[in-house]
């Protein structure tokens, strides 16, 4: 029997222009999700997944986590037709989208596998290995998602668009952030508004050098307002950063909604955050008092899971 375990995250800046090679910014969260092998008698791999989940999350992913198992078994090596194992999920960590937690999934199986099968993976071959995982539920991710789950802290992201593995840096600030993450309760497949994005972008090609421009100096801006810990700037760069993701159309009413309650409520910005058309946003606050003021705004005003954290060291 072996355990392994992987972190949610928060994408503060970047999704989906991520996937063109520009930078992001990603934060862990304290949340995670642990795995549990155990092997059996009987031949093939089976799934106990007991992770809290928001309604119909872990349903319409199924498909997808079946694709990404295999995936990791494969890339492995991993033989299952002799003997077989089982799979228990769980943590604190409630699946919901826009949280990293198909990533968290996979770092927590890769790290399992990797002790029951006594491969000693090191956490860039975690990493590796997750990433792998991601690509049954993403198609082709960014690698954010993983990188972020398997290291924490707060990333500094870049695709590598040859191919090539991604180059990350982990940083880490003088002063932790407080940041409340609400989810809308939909679950949105991530491959569907990539593939969404990609088709916008083929179809108007300057438009999106344009925006994508702009989301350039805007991440570099953020980078070093974090570094800086001038929260205020980093907020007004969250609100942007959500303005260009709505011109992406990645965003949806219930987002909005919820990133105008976290504002009116003294959020310093907000932002809908990871794949977008439902999943979650995130609110920074200036201070705990506000931060639980902006959650019970949330809660009141519609989200279906909010959640309070830092981020930051
Ligand atoms: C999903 O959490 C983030 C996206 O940018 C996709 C990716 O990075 O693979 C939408």
């Amino acid at each position: 029997m072996a355990t392994g375990s992987g972190k949610g995250k928060t994408i503060l800046f970047g999704e989906h222009f991520v996937v063109y090679g520009l930078p992001a910014l990603a934060a862990g969260i304290a949340s995670e999700t642990t795995a549990k092998i155990t092997r059996v008698r009987s031949f093939g791999w089976k799934l106990v997944d007991k992770r809290p989940a928001m309604p119909g999350y872990k349903e319409k992913k199924y498909e997808e986590q079946k694709a990404s198992i295999e995936n990791m078994l494969k890339h492995l090596n991993i033989d299952t037709t002799k003997t077989g194992f089982q799979i228990d999920l769980g943590g604190d960590l409630v699946c919901a989208s826009g949280i990293g937690a198909s990533a968290a999934s996979c770092v927590a199986i890769a790290r399992a596998l990797s002790e029951e099968y006594s491969l000693g993976l090191d956490d860039d071959q975690v990493n590796e290995t997750a990433y792998i995982g991601e690509m049954g539920y993403h198609g082709t991710p960014s690698g954010l998602d993983n990188t972020a789950s398997t290291f924490g802290g707060l990333i500094w992201f870049v695709r590598d668009l040859e191919g090539g593995p991604p180059k990350f840096e982990k940083m880490k600030l003088g002063k932790s952030g407080n940041l409340v993450i609400a989810s809308t309760g939909l679950t949105a497949s991530t491959k569907v508004v990539v593939g969404d994005v990609k088709k916008k972008k083929d179809e108007n090609p300057n438009w999106f050098i344009s925006i994508s421009n702009e989301y350039n100096q805007l991440v570099n801006d953020a980078r070093e307002a974090l570094i800086k810990l001038n929260f205020i700037k980093v907020g007004e760069l969250m609100n942007r950063n959500h303005e260009l993701l709505q011109q992406l159309t990645v965003s949806c009413k219930e987002l909005d909604n919820l990133v105008d309650i976290a504002r009116e409520n003294g959020a310093i910005g907000s932002k809908m955050t990871g794949t977008g058309r439902g999943g979650n946003m995130i609110a920074l606050a200036p201070d705990e008092v506000t931060m639980k003021k902006i959650a019970e705004a949330l809660k009141k005003g519609g989200a279906a899971g909010v959640w309070t954290t830092s981020f930051g060291l």
